[in-house]
């Protein structure tokens, strides 16, 4: 039987997730929207690419959580995205009722499911949806890593002419300004990026990672990125879909790992068919140590402000 894969939000990142798991023919998609007839009608358009495309799949668009039933997980990208001049945490009460109410109508659907969250400010968001689901920390993960890595990536692989594949980048801590792309850990086919590139060069690619998410915004004006991050949640849908058990840079619960307690940090972790299947603890450095408990430090703050309105 096909998988069924819910997509909570018919917006720029929900359409492409939705988009890219039929192309892929990973399973059903659900795409929920508030607004009247978006869902729908991108629902509609999507599945009637499938004969042009060459892909089976159901895709169905609703203002409600009833066609969810069943699914085997959830992306979910609802929210308000940013605009110039605002940080990932500006939207974080917002969001946070955003993230409230998708999860409660969809987990109590699927309580067998894993939930992936995107919505900013997103290592918050996806505390609020392990709140909200009550689901145990393996099934609920938060994508930032992947695209955080993606992007240092493409810088990687831009200033070295290379292809794009043979970069490894390690990218752990939350998603915003206080992340931590780890040059020492991220290589060319094995090849360390400090024998490759200059330091300059490796502190400018540091930089533009960290600030990738503004640089798009600044160019959109009217919201955030929606290409890399809907790539980004579907290799994380996929790796959990297939069990494919990937090792991805994933906001993930830590429960006392990395000396971090109860807050949703972005570490490498394994994803397969029950979720996270095992949160990686590597051997970092005084100064990365430091940088990475900032970082967490960053988000705890958020979680105490929705501790504060619960
Ligand atoms: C970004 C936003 C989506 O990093 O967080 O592009």
């Amino acid at each position: 039987m096909r998988k069924k894969v819910t997509v909570v939000g018919a917006g720029n990142v929900g359409a492409n997730c939705a988009l890219r798991i039929a192309e892929k023919e990973l399973a059903d998609v659900v795409l929920v929207d508030v607004v009247e007839g978006v869902p729908q009608g991108k629902g509609l358009d999507l599945l009637e690419s499938g004969p042009v495309q060459g892909y089976d799949v159901m895709v169905t668009g609703a203002n409600d959580y009833g066609p969810t039933e069943g699914s085997d997980l959830a992306i979910i990208t609802a929210g308000f995205p940013r605009k110039p001049g605002m940080s990932r945490d500006d939207l974080l009460i917002a969001n946070y009722e955003v993230i409230k109410t998708a999860t409660e109508q969809f987990a109590k659907r699927s309580p067998e499911s894993v939930i992936v969250v995107v919505t900013n400010p997103l290592d918050a968001m996806a505390q609020a949806a392990q709140w909200v689901s009550g689901f145990p920390r393996n099934r609920v993960v938060g994508m930032a890593g992947v695209l955080d890595s993606a992007r240092f990536r493409t810088f990687v692989a831009q200033a070295l002419q290379v292809s794009v594949e043979n970069v490894v980048g390690v990218v752990m801590g939350g998603h915003g300004d206080t992340m931590v792309p780890l040059v020492r850990l991220s290589s060319v086919s094995g090849i360390p990026l400090t024998e490759l590139l200059d330091q300059p060069t490796l502190d400018a690619i540091v930089t533009r990672t960290q600030n990738g998410g503004a640089e798009i915004v600044k160019y959109l004006k009217t919201g955030s990125a929606y290409y890399a991050p809907s790539a980004a949640a579907v290799e994380m849908a996929e790796s959990i879909l297939k069990d494919k058990k990937k090792v991805l840079p994933c906001s993930a619960l830590l429960e006392g790992e990395y000396g971090i307690h109860g807050v949703f940090v972005g570490v490498p972790v394994k994803l397969g068919a029950g979720g996270i299947e095992k949160i990686y603890e590597i051997q970092l450095t005084e100064a990365e140590k430091a940088l990475l408990a900032k970082s967490a430090a960053a988000v705890q703050e958020l979680v105490d402000v929705l501790k504060a309105k619960q």
